[in-house]
């Protein structure tokens, strides 16, 4: 889960990472009595940042000075709303506003290619470090860090004097990654980002943006990470997945897709856009994983969502019978149909289902037995993937 950076702001605090004051406001009036709070300590000066998860807000407009509660809110009032590369702003942050002397970068994550994690390190912070690594890549340090001894004081010792960090503000840099380390490992992050770290006027070192991202892998021990879920974006239908536990994503295409094993999915999105090119560009409209012991009830959540989706104008069922035979994924489809009748659902879209592996003639038995109208079964992967686009292309 990627978080706000009033979020980000807020655990950085709570690991004792050097930060400004940070509020955060719905309305421009609330932007304005953040911002009657804050000016003294930006020197009569706040910032108005756009709070979506997305990069480059400053250049797309989305970060604005105010020198008054009057100005603050007249700016918040421009920002809220915005669309910024496709996301509304819903939220602004107030900060006040830093006296800047120069601009460094820092993050730290998780380098699944290299099996470690890496510290990137940069004097040169502030404009897009993406733009940075490309153009100028000697200018960006790449420092790995051991799982075992992570980021102490003589590993930032070493990241600082990479990153080419000024002596007169080292140790406080030193102190600052390794709060960020704190903030990696206690809130169990993949990422944690600071661009730009700061050097204010007055020689302090200050985080004035972060960005933090969670693993989800780690919510059973990490409770008061679901205080920091944005309901109010999330896609309908993922919540609505999420809270019957299915492994759900929305695509923007028209196949519905259910599968069983995360790798059977993935292929199955492939081979569902590379037929659909033949019908007018259709697409896979989902992932769905229903797992590898999928009971009837599963199968029936699972069509649900599928089937809720306004989008999906055909589903593909692609299933390899493993430790669950075909048979029992075939009675779970006609079980599931019937329950989403009884559910009051109306299932019309029609459902093209291949069957493989453990048992799978018998579960074609049990399918054609049921003669259900909107079912249909086609003996291969690729075949079962052209006929669903088709169906989705009529
Ligand atoms: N509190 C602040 N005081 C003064 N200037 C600020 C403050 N916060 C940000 N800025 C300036 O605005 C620039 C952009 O801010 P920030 O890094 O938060 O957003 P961004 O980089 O545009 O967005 P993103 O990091 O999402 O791409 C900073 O590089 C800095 O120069
Ligand atoms: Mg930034």
């Amino acid at each position: 889960m990627d978080l706000f950076e009033y979020q980000a702001r807020d655990l950085f605090e709570k690991h004792g990472v050097p930060v400004l004051g940070g509020a955060v406001a719905e309305t421009p009036e609330q932007a304005r009595a953040a911002a009657e709070r804050l000016l003294p300590e930006g020197g009569g000066r706040v910032v108005v940042k756009a709070q979506v998860k997305t990069g480059g807000r400053g250049k797309a407009g989305g970060v604005k000075l105010a020198s008054s509660a009057d100005e603050a809110e007249q700016v918040s009032g421009q920002i809220l709303g915005m669309d910024l590369k496709g996301h509304t702003v819903h939220r602004v942050m107030i900060a006040p506003a830093a006296a800047i002397d120069a601009e460094y970068y820092f993050s730290v994550l998780l380098d699944r290619a290299n099996r470690t994690y890496l510290a990137m390190a940069s004097r040169e912070g502030g404009m897009e470090i993406e733009q940075l690594a490309v153009e100028k890549p000697e200018a960006l340090a790449r420092i790995p860090v051991d799982a075992l001894t992570g980021i102490d004081e003589a590993k930032a010792r070493e990241i600082t004097a990479a990153g080419g960090f000024p002596e007169g503000i080292a140790d406080q840099v030193v102190a600052a990654v390794q709060r960020l380390w704190d903030v990696f490992v206690k809130e169990d992050a993949t990422l944690v980002e600071v661009n730009p770290l700061v050097r204010t006027a007055d020689g302090r070192v200050v985080a004035l943006d972060g960005k933090v991202t969670l693993d989800g892998n780690a919510d059973f021990r990490q409770a008061e990470h679901a205080g920091l879920e944005d309901e109010a974006s999330a896609d309908p239908l993922e919540a609505r997945a999420k809270a019957k536990g299915l492994n759900y994503v929305k695509l923007d295409g028209e196949v519905g897709i259910i599968g069983n094993g995360a790798g059977l999915v993935m292929s199955t999105l492939d081979v569902v856009a590379y037929a659909g090119e033949a019908h007018g560009g259709v697409k896979p409209a989902n992932f769905l994983d229903i797992g590898g012991g999928a009971s009837a009830e599963v199968m029936a959540d699972g069509l649900e969502i599928v089937l809720g989706d306004p989008s999906v104008r055909s589903v593909f069922v692609n299933v390899f019978g493993g430790i669950t035979s075909c048979d029992a994924v075939a009675n779970g489809i006609v079980s599931a149909l019937e329950m989403l009748k009884g559910r009051g659902e109306n299932v019309a879209k029609p459902l093209v289902v291949r069957l493989d592996g453990n048992n799978a003639e018998e579960g074609r038995r049990i399918l054609d037995e049921a003669e259900h109208d909107v079912v249909e079964m086609v003996d291969t992967m690729d075949g079962a993937a052209e006929r669903a686009a088709q169906l989705a292309a009529t």
